[in-house]
């Protein structure tokens, strides 16, 4: 099946070769699927909390799965932030498609499950649904620094997709340093959107949200 945009520009992303990939929350995973197909890493490993979809998902991939393949994959029907990682390999972890808040709550969950000597191995793509700013400084907090990221566009909502590692001598940026682009009308239209939402959230939080809005009206697409 064709991958969508938003799951295209991840899978784009994704060039190193991986000791083992974790498609993380990943529903159908249609994501893993693909990177199984072009054998993205020596294990690709499928995790989400829902057992009717992973057992749908693990009969998928038995039947398709030639016995032959050049990669492994395990089905893992369980909660994210319980997730233990291999020790001694280059691991890639892909959360996308939850919100921002639970996205760096299993984030934080997996790096302090972590030993600290692994965590160079790491790397991550998120792609939250809203609260990039809170994810960002989360992240930023963790210590993970940024190696790409890229705005999709699809079906009329804006993703922020954002690869990073322990190892990244770039500091990630609250508001995406690297994300914009003013030649792309869509960019002028989502920094629109942000502030838009970022005002009316003045009435909730003056304090906080006003040092967001000011952070985001600093960048210039002029
Ligand atoms: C909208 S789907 C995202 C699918 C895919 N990753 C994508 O981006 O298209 C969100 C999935 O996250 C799963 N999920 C939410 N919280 C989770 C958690 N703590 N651990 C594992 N899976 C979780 C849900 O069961 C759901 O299947």
């Amino acid at each position: 099946m064709k991958l969508s945009s938003r799951l295209s520009a991840i899978d784009s992303f994704i060039c190193a070769p991986y000791d083992v990939i974790w498609d993380c929350c990943c529903d159908h995973g249609l994501l893993g699927m693909a990177l199984l197909k072009r054998a993205a890493a020596k294990q690709i490993n499928f995790v989400d909390i829902v057992p009717t979809l992973m057992d749908e998902l693990e009969h998928t991939l038995t039947r398709f799965s030639d016995q032959q393949a050049a990669c492994q994959w395990q089905v893992l029907c369980q909660d994210v932030a319980t997730i233990e990682l291999q020790p001694s390999a280059k691991q890639l972890i892909i959360i996308a498609g939850v919100g921002g808040e639970l996205l760096l709550r299993l984030v934080q969950k997996m790096v302090a499950n972590c030993p600290e000597k692994l965590r160079e191995q790491l790397s991550f793509i998120v792609c939250p649904v809203h609260h990039t700013y809170t994810l960002r400084q989360g992240l930023q907090a963790l210590g993970l620094g940024l190696i790409k990221e890229q705005l999709v566009q699809e079906n009329n909502r804006f993703y922020e997709v954002v690869q990073l590692s322990f190892t990244s001598n770039t500091a990630l940026s609250v508001t995406g340093n690297q994300l914009w682009d003013n030649a792309e009308q869509m960019h002028e239209l989502y920094l629109q959107q942000l502030v838009a939402h970022y005002t009316r959230m003045l009435n909730r939080d003056r304090t906080y949200f006003q040092h967001v809005l000011d952070d985001y009206q600093k960048i210039s697409l002029d």
